[in-house]
């Protein structure tokens, strides 16, 4: 496993008689990485990792200073996984050049206009911008993205369709924890008693897809989360919706197929996502 800074070097190492399966990362990985990673290393004869914790998708400064930076860590962890396995892990003006862009030009219409999209008004576009610019860097046959992030997978195959790129999307199920809570870079940043309470998210999820399955009110179902929250005092919920899995709508009556719950929650600072199908 070779790890570069620049695309071009390690392109020359790249083989292009075989496929290339891609799995962009901020890094700081656990399993759930790496379970998209051996994904890929499944069925494609090279994999390509990215490590780049992206600014532009960053609405607060804050966060993007408190994001995990673990190179040396992650590398150890990939070392051990496949002989071809490449980790391009370029500086911020590798990817923008002297200034990271301002603008906003792409519209991903209501997937953006809900939940992730209204908390981080420019979120989306610095996750398209930067996945565009690896996609045509990379140039894959497969991208490897977790249902974790569910909304980004929903822009990414949005993305894939408008810019008509040829690379098919893989949806990777989400690793939990033991405890149920899913794995996320952001959970080292809890503290022991901020991680002991982080489960909730989970079993909220199970309580109210128990209660969708038995057709009970969505707007009970709803209610009922927001009471668990009030009674919750290191957390602030943000939202819980109950969507269809394409569109990202609300769903209000029965019945709903395609039927997917989503959770966001601030625990103390660090906010937490969470989402199951119904
Ligand atoms: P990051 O948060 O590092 O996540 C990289 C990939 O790992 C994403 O596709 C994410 O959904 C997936 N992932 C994270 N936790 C997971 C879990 N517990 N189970 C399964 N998959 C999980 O998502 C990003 O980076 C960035 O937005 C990126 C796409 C790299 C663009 O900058």
């Amino acid at each position: 496993m070779e790890v570069f800074k620049n695309y071009e070097k390690l392109q020359k190492h790249l083989n292009p008689k075989e496929s290339i399966g891609f799995v962009p990362t901020m890094g700081a990985l656990h399993q759930g990485h790496l379970s998209l990673i051996k994904e890929s290393i499944k069925h494609h004869q090279q994999t390509v990792v990215s490590i780049f914790v992206n600014p532009t998708q960053f609405d607060d400064t804050g966060d993007l200073d408190r994001y995990p930076r673990t190179l040396e860590k992650d590398l150890a962890q990939l070392a051990s996984l496949n002989q071809n396995l490449w980790v391009y892990a370029p500086l911020v003006s590798e990817i923008y050049g002297p200034a990271p862009p301002v603008t906003n030009p792409y519209d991903f219409g209501a997937l953006t206009q809900t939940m992730e999209g209204l908390s981080r008004a420019h979120h989306f576009q610095g996750v398209a911008t930067v996945v565009e610019k690896l996609f045509r860097k990379v140039n894959p046959q497969s991208a490897y993205f977790g249902e974790k992030d569910f909304q980004q997978i929903r822009i990414i195959e949005t993305l894939v369709a408008q810019k008509n790129l040829n690379i098919e999307i893989v949806r990777c199920p989400i690793v939990r924890e033991v405890d149920g809570l899913a794995m996320s870079s952001r959970n080292t940043l809890l503290s022991p008693e901020e991680r002991s309470q982080a489960p909730l998210l989970h079993t909220t999820l199970c309580a109210a897809k128990a209660q969708f399955l038995r057709q009970q009110s969505i707007d009970t179902i709803k209610q009922n989360v927001h009471e668990i929250y009030e009674k919750a005092p290191l957390f602030s919920l943000d939202y819980f919706n109950i969507c269809d899995e394409n569109r990202l709508q609300d769903i209000k009556n029965y019945p709903a197929p395609q039927a997917r719950g989503f959770l966001a929650a601030k625990l103390g600072k660090i906010r937490l996502i969470d989402n199951m199908p119904f």
